[in-house]
């Protein structure tokens, strides 16, 4: 079991480095190309996501920048938004393959191993339209420890809940926002055909998970890590550091830039999606226990 950990964790899983073999990299290219809906783009723009998306221009901070400094500020944003997605696919790949050696009958191998192929797609969607690697010194959300902690650590039933159920989820939500805000119409298409496999998997966790009678070991696993990922993503602050890159900010400048575009309405909206989506597999009291320890709860 312990080796079996290490060839999931997270060096070889979200930081795998790429290959220099060329021969691999020209048959790999060649058969993803045949399924992705887009192509290796020549130009993409810095901004993908701006105003649309996030409204900053409510803020007096913001306001106060200069033209450039506001696309600086939405050129980070952007490659963070890329750089997430990017990162979600790649776990994706240990995940199928964690599922598939866990897995107890043919189907079950089947089912996983057609979305291990379609993260491995989806991942390449994201490539298209990158022209830079994302480097986990900077381009990093919190959320990505507890995920790819639980590929490598958690039991095949907390993974099923918190990766399939929780992750996917969110994932689903946060490219359906990504899908509507961006501003590259290919994308849009990208994006599109990414949430309808997404609510697949999403959906087959839901189900599968009706059927099954945790133990108590798993139901704590199944807490701990939710209330992680829900913290990672109160945490993760993307819009302040973004506008801190730009112009230093200090605690109250950064409190104000948050008042002014109403980020505490947002947070609690997607704490609420989140709820609700544990509400939908949780029948063991988990949402209330996340309640206990006021994990939904979100103050500036
Ligand atoms: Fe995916
Ligand atoms: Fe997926």
């Amino acid at each position: 079991m312990q080796g079996f950990k290490n060839l999931l964790n997270k060096e070889r899983n979200l930081l795998a480095p790429a290959s220099k073999n060329s021969k691999l990299i020209k048959l790999t290219e060649t058969a993803l190309d045949k399924y992705t809906v887009s192509k290796k783009q020549s130009f993409v723009p810095k901004v993908i996501w701006g105003e649309e998306r996030y409204q900053l221009l409510q803020s007096a901070i913001f306001r106060d920048l200069n033209v450039n400094e506001q696309l600086k500020v939405y050129e980070y944003l952007s490659k963070q938004n890329l750089s997430l997605s990017w990162y979600i696919e790649r776990s994706g790949h240990n995940y199928g393959a964690k599922m598939i050696l866990l897995s107890e009958t043919q189907e079950e191998k089947s089912l996983y191993a057609l979305f291990a192929a379609e993260e491995a797609i989806h991942q390449r969607e994201f490539e298209n339209f990158m022209d830079f690697t994302p480097n986990p010194e900077v381009n990093w959300h919190p959320l990505l420890d507890p995920l790819s902690k639980a590929i490598s650590e958690a039991d095949k039933q907390t993974c099923l809940f918190v990766i399939q159920v929780l992750l996917e989820g969110f994932g689903m939500s946060f490219y359906e926002g990504l899908k509507q805000t961006c501003k590259i119409p290919e994308m849009k298409e990208v994006y599109q055909r990414i949430i309808a496999d997404e609510a697949r998997h999403h959906g087959s966790g839901i189900v599968l998970s009706e059927e099954m009678k945790p133990s108590n070991e798993v139901k704590d696993q199944v807490f701990e890590y939710s209330r992680e990922f829900i913290n990672a993503l109160k945490a993760a602050d993307w819009i302040k550091n973004a506008v801190h890159e730009t112009r230093p900010l200090s605690t109250k400048e950064g409190k104000s830039l948050y008042e002014d575009i109403a980020y505490l309405d947002r947070m609690n909206s997607r704490l609420d999606k989140l709820k609700m989506m544990l509400m939908k597999v949780d029948n063991w009291d988990l949402v209330k226990r996340l309640e206990k320890d006021q994990i939904f709860e979100y103050s500036l």
